[in-house]
């Protein structure tokens, strides 16, 4: 039995539905050789650490009724630079100002010779350069599947089992509220302000919606994407940004009924970064409904993939997370 110790460094929906998964998948883990124990969690008002592995029901339930895990007050960067683990799972809310606390919680992961699995976009749209080449120089492993498409594994996908082959270009719809506000407008000709409060009530929006709204996020995530994929050292300002708040209900129907559908489509193509709302024909793979991510990959071997997934949600997010979790344990 392999023993993996870890920090969750954030504790709201992401790092709350690691716990759940990791306490519901225990048994199924162990089967597997792994034991994988929670040795220290933070939030924004302290921390809870036990080396032998923190009781994860007591520590989602004193969360749930007194809003904080915290039972001691160290707070994040002492938890990552002082107690002994492996990997730091670092799920802080996205920044896309400077990044923080995010980026100094994996400045200090690799600083301190811990593996870093994150779903925090903040950091890897800034300064995923650096913070690849200090993993890299360090022999440590940064995986951020989660940061795009949530549950669906386009890092892996590319970089595991279409290893081999060189992706052309990479089109796809990476903002769920975005997709569920055209959606429900025009299947059921809701007013956007009511679908927009729609989404932020199912929890996918951010917590500030602009970001949603105006491609912002859609632009973070095609930066990943570009610069884990394409090799490129982008950032948002190489993106060429226009978000949905112009599509008029009119507009829906009139796509609607030339059997089209609008959506907000990211895509890189060479240095090309783009996120616009686009004409799609229904029976097309990106016209996916509802809150649905979907990404379609053009590669010279494979030809076409197109995955679709669910790109939100907080034991959606987790996947892809315990899927970076394990396989840091299985190459390290
Ligand atoms: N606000 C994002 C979305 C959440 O709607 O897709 C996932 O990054």
């Amino acid at each position: 039995m392999k023993t993996i110790k870890i920090s969750i460094i954030g504790f709201g929906a992401v790092g709350q539905g690691v716990a759940r998964s990791l306490l519901s998948k225990q048994e199924y883990l162990k089967k597997q050789g792994y034991d994988i124990r929670v040795v220290g969690i933070s939030d924004s008002k302290g921390s809870e650490i036990n080396t032998k592995g923190i009781d994860l029901e007591d520590a989602l339930n004193r969360k749930k009724q007194k809003g904080t895990v915290a039972i001691d007050t160290s707070d994040a960067l002492e938890l990552i630079r002082n107690v002994k683990h492996d990997i730091v799972v670092e799920v802080t809310p996205t920044n896309i100002g400077n990044g923080e606390p995010g980026l100094g919680n994996i400045r200090a992961a690799l600083h301190a010779g811990r593996h870093v699995v994150t779903s925090n976009k903040g950091p890897l749209a800034l300064r995923f350069t650096e913070l690849k080449e200090a993993a890299e120089d360090n022999g440590l492993h940064l995986r951020y599947e989660a940061t795009v498409g949530g549950a669906v594994p386009i890092f892996n996908l590319v970089h595991e089992a279409l290893a081999g082959n060189s992706i052309i270009g990479i089109e796809g719809i990476l903002n769920g509220t975005c997709n569920y506000i055209l959606t429900r407008m025009e299947e059921e000709r809701m007013p956007y302000e009511l679908v927009l409060k729609e989404a932020q009530e199912l929890g996918i929006a951010e917590t500030d919606p602009t970001y949603d709204v105006e491609g912002i996020d859609s632009a973070i995530k095609l930066v990943i994407i570009a610069n884990s994929i394409f090799g490129q050292n982008a950032t948002y300002g190489d993106v060429d940004v226009t978000g949905i708040t112009k599509i008029t209900p009119e507009a829906l129907e009139l796509a609607n009924k030339n059997n089209y559908v609008v959506k907000l489509v990211c895509e890189v193509r060479e240095s090309r970064l783009t996120v616009a709302p686009r004409l799609v024909p229904k029976r097309h793979p990106l016209a996916v409904g509802g809150t649905l991510n979907v990404a379609s990959i053009l590669t010279d071997l494979a030809g076409r993939i197109t995955i679709s997934g669910k790109g939100a949600g907080s034991i959606e997010t987790a996947s892809s997370i315990l899927s970076d979790i394990l396989y840091i344990a299985r190459n390290s």
